[in-house]
């Protein structure tokens, strides 16, 4: 599968995503999804999850990345489906996301995030921390194959 060939030093956006979106979104979440780095993502999913999302936007209407927030409980968010175009790799931009979806957990008044990953060298980047599986609560779907990333994001 290929990608958009987007320009890697277009200025960028980043808002909340829309349903206009969602076709490019599963397009990049689809191209990582097959080189088994992340889980892909389904229409369905992302039109009734499509306020989660975020993205970063180029100039001319591509999209950098994207990122979901889930809300799982009163004390805990999940971030979701965090991928950047390869055009766009190494500038920073999946820690920009990531410090986003913090913010709004913030806002809202959670005070734990956690992820699933196969990278988890990046999100120990981003300040998480590895932790057993036993340590999520029940309700959690448990993705046995990937790392459990834990970070408290400091809700006063
Ligand atoms: C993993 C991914 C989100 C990183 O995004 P990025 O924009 O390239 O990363 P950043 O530039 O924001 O990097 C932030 C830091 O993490 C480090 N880093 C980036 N990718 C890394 C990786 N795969 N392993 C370890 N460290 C990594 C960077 O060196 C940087 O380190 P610093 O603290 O010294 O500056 C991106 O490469 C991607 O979309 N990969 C494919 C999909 C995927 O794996 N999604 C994430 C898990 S579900």
């Amino acid at each position: 599968m290929s990608l958009p060939d987007l320009d890697p030093n277009s200025s960028l956006t980043l808002r909340k995503a829309a349903m206009r979106d969602v076709n490019v979104m599963l397009e990049l979440i689809a191209f990582w999804a097959k080189k088994g780095v992340m889980l892909p993502k389904t229409t369905d999913v992302m039109f009734t999850q499509i306020r989660d999302f975020y993205l970063l936007e180029t100039q001319d209407g591509g999209i950098a990345g994207t990122v979901g927030l889930h809300v799982l409980w009163h004390d805990l968010g999940e971030v979701r489906s965090l991928a950047i175009h390869p055009n766009f790799q190494g500038q920073g931009l999946g820690r920009q996301l990531v410090l986003g979806v913090e913010a709004e957990a913030r806002g809202l008044g959670i005070p734990r995030l956690f992820a699933w990953t196969l990278e988890p060298d990046f999100f120990v980047r981003c300040g998480y921390t590895l932790i057993s599986i036993d340590e999520l609560p029940p309700k959690v779907y448990k993705e046995y194959n990937k790392s459990a990333m834990m970070k408290a994001i400091g809700v006063a």
